[in-house]
């Protein structure tokens, strides 16, 4: 039984349903935040909970009472923690809601792990980790110490006392660095949500850093991939690691950070065409300064996640677009031509 925390969230629906469809009793938990559109969280769910192999719990991960119910009424061999407040933008007007459920909900979980003697605990770090980092592409290897907003900061956090759990208690973790995620079901805060939203209602796109941004989009059918291979593959010491030269990306415990990157970085403009192209109508651009806390650019090296996990992503840029077009349109039924106002497909 593997527990799947944020399993209503964009990631964590697919990958609860990928290991729902290969037979495993999965326990999903999430507190159904209003972050964004909560009929979108509960449409996901609705479909996890077809599986006659889900249990949902509804639960925040914060609170430090119900996170140790949960550890005691399961028994769980496996935990990925997906559950946490995203968003770059979002963490400079509210970074409280990020220390609630990033730092401390994450505490809680590890917590659990190693009170419960838990296998193996996978959990959601990010890309903006490498904040003012401009050594591309970015590698495992380099130093994160330069988060650029609260959000990286927290997840950088995780990494931290993760390697301290790995430590004290041989409690093996795996880090997964996403970059850039996109596809069908994903969050209504990210670009390609907004730009097909406005442009789908003739409406202007918000173009940040007036169009100059560069970014490393990985659709989501490589990342829950991804996410299940690194929870069959509990991180190992690495025997080799030297603590006189200490790599970041390994260590002498059971600890192990990955990025899961495309790595074939996309200029933003780029990524629009292909919406355009997908869409058969042009974007009208709103071009705007770049916004504070965002980086330039991300572009992933994913040679260890081959290495270690025989996988690296492979779904183009192309058809992950069309991918995602497609959802949207078959998703949110159109009223009076305009789709402004999001309604749940049957
Ligand atoms: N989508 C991306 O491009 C991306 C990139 C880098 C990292 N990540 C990380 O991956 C993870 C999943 O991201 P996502 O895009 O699926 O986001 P999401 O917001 O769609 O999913 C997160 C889910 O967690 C739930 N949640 C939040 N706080 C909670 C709490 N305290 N207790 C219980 N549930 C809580 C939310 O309700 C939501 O359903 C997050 O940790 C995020 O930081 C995502």
């Amino acid at each position: 039984m593997i527990l799947i925390t944020g399993c209503a969230g964009f990631i964590g629906f697919h990958l609860a349903k990928k290991r729902l469809e290969m037979g495993e009793l999965v326990v999903g938990v999430d507190n159904l935040n209003d972050y964004y559109d909560v009929s979108l969280k509960e449409a996901r769910l609705k479909q996890l909970q077809k599986f006659p192999n889900f249990i949902f719990e509804k639960l925040d991960i914060s609170d430090r009472d119900l996170v140790p119910d949960l550890f005691n009424k399961y028994k769980f061999t496996r935990v990925v923690n997906l559950a946490a407040q995203p968003g770059v933008r979002y963490s400079i007007k509210n970074p409280l809601a990020y220390i609630d459920s990033n730092v401390l909900g994450f505490t809680n979980v590890i917590e659990g792990c190693r009170h419960h003697g838990v296998e193996h605990l996978v959990y959601a770090s990010t890309s903006s980790v490498y904040g003012a980092n401009r050594c591309q592409p970015f590698s495992e290897s380099q130093g994160v110490d330069h988060p650029l907003a609260i959000y990286a900061a927290t997840k950088k956090c995780n990494e931290l006392i993760a390697h301290s759990y790995s430590h004290l208690y041989g409690l093996p973790t795996t880090g997964l660095r996403f970059f850039t995620v996109y596809g069908p079901w994903c969050r209504p805060d990210m670009a390609l949500f907004l730009f097909v939203k406005a442009m789908i209602n003739n409406k202007p796109i918000k173009v940040f850093n007036y169009g100059d941004m560069v970014r490393d989009f990985t659709y989501i059918d490589d990342i829950a991939e991804c996410v299940s291979r690194a929870l069959d593959t509990p991180a190992k010491p690495n025997e080799h690691w030297n603590a006189m030269s200490p790599d970041p990306a390994s260590s002498n415990a059971p600890y192990k950070v990955y990025n899961i990157g495309n790595s074939k970085p996309v200029p933003l403009m780029d990524y629009i065409y292909a919406i355009e192209k997908s869409l058969g109508r042009k974007a009208k651009l709103d071009k705007m300064p770049m916004q504070a806390g965002d980086v330039y650019s991300t572009y992933a090296d994913v040679d260890r996640l081959e290495y270690d996990l025989g996988y690296r992503p492979k779904i183009t840029l192309e058809k992950g677009v069309d991918q995602f077009v497609c959802w949207y349109q078959e998703f949110y039924s159109r009223a009076k031509n305009n789709i402004e106002k999001v309604m749940p497909f049957e």
